[in-house]
């Protein structure tokens, strides 16, 4: 399985703020947000990654993330000249895709669970279908909504319905065997002028090869759409990283516990971060200190 981060987008909606940087690489607390989806990919096992984003903004995110060696997987990195919607992400990323099945990730969408990890482990042995989730919100109208029967069978998909026919939303994260490449060359734009995801998802849905996996409770999904939801998702890792000692996306302990960087690998770059919690964080991590030792 390869994995795509979607990472471009004008951020319109979070001006002034992203008027000079793209919004993927605001703080979320104590990191930039596209830690948040990377490592999501990350604990999916996915070590080919391709990052997609704007002309402006992909040497931001090449700077930041370089080839990816320092966190032991592969980055490569393309560009989406205008915001025509999600589903370019298969056909702009179709010579990385190759023959691989796909999971893509929305560069500002911040998951966090327990058994997450384990959840992804199994998405990714995906091989035929799709594979997309549905959060219960108390909202769904600015997102893609599911209508479902009373045993969850999806009906019917909508993208942003202005009477939502439930109250499952769809996050920005999907799981597709190969043939989304071809499916997504396909897709016409909506009347909003994007070529939508949903119209990706409708396509396996209605050939009967969806498969929609319902998040419980035990699962945040976090929007980072406004600047209220932007500082929401913000205390909220402030709060879990600070009752817990353990960090939320801390993509180099990922890297660590997943065995793809050695101890002597972290200690290295907790180095260059010893002005920071981060970095004392790292280091604690490569010491294996318990939380009890942590000071
Ligand atoms: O967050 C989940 C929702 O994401 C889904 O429920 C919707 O079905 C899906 O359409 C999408 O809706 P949004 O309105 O949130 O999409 P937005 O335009 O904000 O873009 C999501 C991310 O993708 C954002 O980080 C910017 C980036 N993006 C967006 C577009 C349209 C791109 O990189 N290129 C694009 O062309």
């Amino acid at each position: 399985m390869k994995g795509i981060i979607l990472a471009g987008g004008s951020g319109t909606r979070l001006y002034p703020l992203t008027k000079s940087i793209s919004k993927q690489m605001l703080p979320v607390y104590d990191k930039p947000m596209i830690y948040y989806p990377l490592s999501v990919l990350m604990l999916a096992g996915i070590k080919e990654v391709l990052i997609i984003s704007s002309p402006r903004d992909i040497a931001g995110f090449l700077s930041l993330l370089g080839n990816g060696q320092k966190i032991g997987i592969k980055i490569e990195y393309a560009i989406q000249e205008e915001p025509n919607g999600l589903a370019e992400a298969f056909t702009i990323g179709e010579s990385f895709i190759g023959s691989s099945p796909v999971a893509l990730v929305l560069g500002d969408n911040i998951f966090y669970g327990s058994d997450f990890g384990n959840r992804l482990i199994d998405a990714a042995k995906l091989t035929s279908g799709a594979l997309i989730f549905g959060c219960y919100v108390a909202d769904p109208r600015p997102y893609g909504v599911l209508e479902v029967d009373g045993n969850l069978n999806v009906l019917s998909i909508e993208e942003k319905p202005e009477q939502p026919k439930s109250s499952f939303a769809i996050p920005g994260l999907y799981f597709f065997d190969n043939e989304v490449v071809e499916i997504a060359k396909k897709i016409e734009p909506s009347p909003r002028g994007e070529k939508e995801i949903t119209s990706v998802i409708d396509d396996y849905l209605q050939r009967g090869k969806l498969n929609v996996k319902i998040m419980g409770r035990g699962l945040a999904w976090l929007d980072t759409g406004t600047h209220e939801s932007l500082l929401d998702a913000s205390n909220f890792v402030e709060a879990i990283q600070k009752r817990q000692g353990m960090y939320i996306a801390c993509i180099e302990e990922i890297a660590f516990r997943r065995g793809y960087i050695t101890r002597e690998q972290l200690i290295e770059q907790a180095s260059a971060l010893m002005k920071t919690n981060y970095g004392q964080y790292l280091l604690d991590v490569a010491n294996e200190l318990t939380i009890m030792q942590r000071k």
